[in-house]
C-alpha cells in the first residue's frame, strides 16, 4: 500500500511513478531509517500509543528488516517502494502484520529523512576521520624515515629554497589537519536531532523528544520543527568540507605527477598503484594520482549542486530536497574509497633521496643565504640582495656554482666576504638558517614533526550510536 493514496481517485502516470522514487539510492540509509525508527516507536510507546506486546513487535520486525538487507542484497530490490521509509513500512507489515501501520503513528518522513541524512553525515564524518588520521600517520612515517634528506621547495615552480622533505610533506598533514577540524566541527553543528518536529509544525502526538535524541546518540532536539524539516546546511557543509579536502588531494596528486615525471624523478610510483600503456611497453602511468586529481572536480560539482538546488527554497520541505540526496552520497562514497587509497599509495612510493639532494644544490638556491651572510654582517638587504645577485650573473657566465666561486670574486662584490662563506653555502648551512618555528631547519621540523604526531593522535574517534557504514 501507498503511504497516501487515499486521497487520491487515479492512480498514477507509471512513468511518473517510477520516476519520482528514491528507494535507488536512499536505500543506503536503511541503517539509520531503523535506528530512528526504534526510538520514534518507543517514544510511541511512552505516549500510550502502543501496547509493549505492539512495541515488542515493531522492534522485532525492524531488527529483522536489518538482518534480512545484511544477509541479502536481493532483499532490497524492491520495485514498489517509493523510497526507504516506505520500504520499511511495507516490510515491517509483511513480516508482523497491520500492527507494523502503526509505527507511522504522529511523524511524517519529512522529519525521518532530516533525520536519516544526519545520522549518515555523522557516521561518514566517524569513518573520514579514522581514515584521514591513517593517512596523516602515514605521512608522519613517511616525513620521520626522510631524516634530513632535502630537496628543492618552488616558487612559481621554479626552484626556490632548499627545505628537508620531512618539512615538504608536513606542509601535506596540516592541510588534512585542517580537513579534519572541519569535519569535526560540521558534525559538532549537525548533532542534533529532528525526530518529533512532525510534517513542519511539532509532532501531533506527546513524543518525548529528548529520548529520542538521547537513543541515537544526538546532543539533543532541533530547536525549531519548521527548520528541521527544511534544513539542509549540514549536508552543505559537510560537502563543501570534502570539497575542500578532494582539492587538497588534487594539489597533492599534481605535485606528485610532476615529481614522478623523468623531468623531475623526485620519486618512484609503486607499481601496485599504477598501471602500463596498452601500446607504449615502457610506460608506468601513475592513475591513481590522475584519478585522485579527477575526482576533486565531482566533488566540487557535488558540492555546488547541492547549494543550487537548496537555494531560493521556501520553508519547510519540498520535494527539491530529494535531489539532496545523490549529490550527498557521490561525494561521500567517492571520499571514503579515496583517502584510503591515498594512504597505501604514500606508505609505498619511493623516494628518490640522492636525485632530491642534487637538485636542492643547484640552481642557486644558496643565494639567499649569502645575502643573509652579509645582513649579518652589517649590510643593509637591499644592496646585498644586488651583490650577490652579481655573483649570480657572474656564476652564469663562467657556468659554476655560487661554490665554485674563488674568495677573491666574492671580496670584489663585497670585502665583508671573507673564507667562511664557502661553508655558508653549503645545503646544510642554508637549511639550518631557517631556524624559525615553522621553518626548515632541522630542529624545528623534528619538533614540527612531533606537535603533528600529537595533533593526529588527538583527531576524535567518535562512533555514533548507530554504525557507521560501509
Ligand atoms: N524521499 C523523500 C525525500 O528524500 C522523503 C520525504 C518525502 N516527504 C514527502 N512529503 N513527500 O525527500
Amino acid at each position: 500500500m501507498k503511504m497516501w493514496s487515499g486521497r487520491f481517485g487515479e492512480p498514477l502516470d507509471p512513468s511518473f511513478e517510477k520516476w519520482q522514487r528514491s528507494f535507488d539510492f536512499d536505500k543506503r540509509l536503511l541503517p539509520y531509517e531503523l535506528a530512528a525508527s526504534g526510538a520514534h516507536a518507543r517514544a510511541l510507546r511512552e505516549a500510550g500509543i502502543l501496547t509493549a506486546d505492539e512495541l515488542i513487535a515493531i522492534l522485532q520486525g525492524l531488527d529483522e528488516i536489518g538482518k534480512l538487507a545484511s544477509l541479502s542484497p536481493e532483499f532490497l530490490n524492491d520495485q514498489d517502494a517509493e523510497d526507504v521509509h516506505h520500504f520499511v513500512e511495507k516490510q515491517l507489515v509483511a513480516l508482523i502484520g497491520d500492527v507494523g501501520y502503526k509505527l507511522h503513528s504522529g511523524r511524517s518522513r519529512n522529519e525521518q529523512i532530516a533525520t536519516d541524512l544526519r545520522l549518515y553525515v555523522r557516521a561518514s564524518i566517524d569513518h573520514l576521520l579514522v581514515d584521514t588520521a591513517s593517512l596523516c600517520d602515514a605521512i608522519l612515517d613517511r616525513a620521520e624515515q626522510a631524516g634530513t634528506a632535502a630537496m628543492p621547495s618552488y616558487t612559481h615552480l621554479q626552484r626556490a629554497e632548499p627545505v628537508l622533505v620531512a618539512h615538504w610533506l608536513l606542509a601535506y598533514c596540516e592541510m588534512f589537519l585542517r580537513d579534519v577540524s572541519r569535519l569535526a566541527d560540521c558534525r559538532m553543528r549537525l548533532n542534533v536531532c529532528p525526530l518529533g518536529s512532525g510534517a513542519v509544525a511539532g509532532a501531533t502526538l506527546p513524543l518525548n523528544r529528548k529520548a529520542m535524541a538521547t537513543e541515537l546518540g544526538f546532543d539533543g532536539p532541533t530547536a525549531n520543527s519548521i527548520d528541521s524539516t527544511a534544513d539542509r546546511d549540514f549536508a552543505i557543509e559537510f560537502v563543501h568540507a570534502l570539497s575542500l579536502f578532494a582539492l587538497h588531494l588534487s594539489r597533492w596528486a599534481e605535485e606528485m605527477i610532476l615529481f614522478s615525471s623523468q623531468e623531475y624523478s623526485f620519486i618512484q610510483l609503486p607499481e601496485a598503484y599504477s598501471t602500463g600503456s596498452s601500446a607504449m611497453p615502457q610506460k608506468r602511468n601513475p592513475d591513481l594520482l590522475e584519478l585522485a586529481r579527477g575526482k576533486a572536480g565531482r566533488v566540487i560539482g557535488d558540492a555546488i549542486a547541492l547549494q543550487v538546488t537548496l537555494k531560493g527554497l521556501p520553508l519547510a520541505y519540498n520535494k527539491d530536497l530529494q535531489e539532496t540526496q545523490e549529490s550527498l552520497f557521490s561525494a561521500t562514497e567517492t571520499m571514503l574509497a579515496l583517502v584510503p587509497l591515498v594512504t597505501g599509495w604514500m606508505r609505498n612510493v619511493e623516494f628518490n633521496y640522492d636525485r632530491m639532494s642534487e637538485a636542492s644544490q643547484s640552481g642557486f638556491m644558496n643565494a639567499w643565504a649569502a645575502a643573509t651572510y652579509l645582513v649579518k654582517r652589517g649590510v643593509p638587504f637591499r644592496l646585498a640582495h644586488e651583490q650577490v645577485g652579481k655573483a649570480v650573473r657572474l656564476c652564469l657566465d663562467k657556468n659554476c656554482r655560487l661554490e665554485d666561486l674563488a674568495l677573491a670574486d666574492w671580496q670584489a662584490l663585497n670585502p665583508a666576504f671573507s673564507g667562511d662563506i664557502f661553508e655558508h653555502l653549503k645545503l646544510e648551512s642554508v637549511i639550518a638558517i631557517h631556524n624559525v618555528p615553522g621553518g626548515t631547519a632541522a630542529s624545528r621540523v623534528r619538533e614540527a614533526l612531533a606537535e603533528a604526531r600529537q595533533k593526529v593522535e588527538s583527531i576524535p574517534v567518535i562512533r555514533g550510536g548507530v554504525h557507521a557504514h560501509a
